[in-house]
């Protein structure tokens, strides 16, 4: 399992494949043609309200567990009415669960804190209009925060350049506070802008569609690996 702790340091970029982008009538295959070179595994939680689209269940979550007991799980939960929701996911064991800022945002600290309290990651996502100043007063309770870089909902939209502004206020907010969290982006990654997403200071870059519609998600996944990896990112 690729735990959060410790990452910040030594600036490993890892990539988290989205699920939304496989194969719905063989997930195990879509996660099998990743081969080893995915770190987590990304699931997208939609409940045709917050979001307009459907997708996957807390049984697909638990299935997913159960089946990869050592895979870095990756929810984000784009719902409302997490006051009934939440524990349901929290329950199937995930690793990290990332919630939105623009749900219900008075439960805000509260849902965090339930994750945390459950010894599960807490992340906290903001849809592209959301400025980073709304969500300060928790950053504390944050191990993740999620830019969302494309309108949540589908996959294999183009991403909203801005979200890169958004990355550098959180990398400076991080120096400033002595925070801790990730940083992680979603939305229209692919081959030619995760060298600038991860430039711009992202810890954890999600792509959906690109690996999955890729030949070779394994060979894709290796390629931007290594590309990552060898980047001088303070060079910059
Ligand atoms: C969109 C989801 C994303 C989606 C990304 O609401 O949160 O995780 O799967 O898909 P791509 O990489 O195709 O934009
Ligand atoms: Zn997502």
């Amino acid at each position: 399992m690729t735990n959060t702790d410790n990452i910040n340091t030594n600036r490993k970029v890892l990539l988290a494949p989205s699920l939304l982008a496989a194969d719905n009538l063989n997930l195990e295959g879509s996660i099998n043609s990743l081969g080893n070179n995915y770190d987590w595994l990304h699931l997208d939680i939609m409940d045709g309200h917050f979001v307009r689209n459907l997708s996957f269940s807390p049984d697909t979550a638990r299935a997913l567990r159960k089946r990869y007991p050592d895979a870095f799980i990756d929810v984000h939960l784009m719902i409302d009415r997490l006051e009934v929701l939440l524990p349901m996911f929290i329950e199937t064991r995930p690793s990290l669960i990332t919630i939105h800022a623009e749900c219900e945002g008075h439960l805000l600290h509260a849902s965090l804190s339930e994750i945390k309290k459950a010894g599960i990651k807490t992340g906290i996502s903001l849809c592209p209009p959301t400025p980073v100043r709304n969500i300060e007063s928790v950053l504390e309770l944050a191990d993740l925060v999620l830019i969302m870089s494309v309108t949540p909902g589908f996959g294999g939209q183009k991403l909203i350049p801005s979200s890169f502004d958004k990355v550098r206020e959180l990398v400076s907010l991080r120096e400033a506070y002595k925070y801790n969290y990730l940083i992680e982006i979603d939305g229209g990654i692919n081959e030619n802008n995760i060298i600038s997403a991860a430039k711009a200071g992202c810890d954890v870059i999600v792509a959906g569609s690109a690996v999955f519609n890729n030949n070779n998600p394994c060979e894709w996944l290796a390629k931007f690996k290594e590309a990552l990896n060898n980047l001088d990112i303070y060079g910059i």
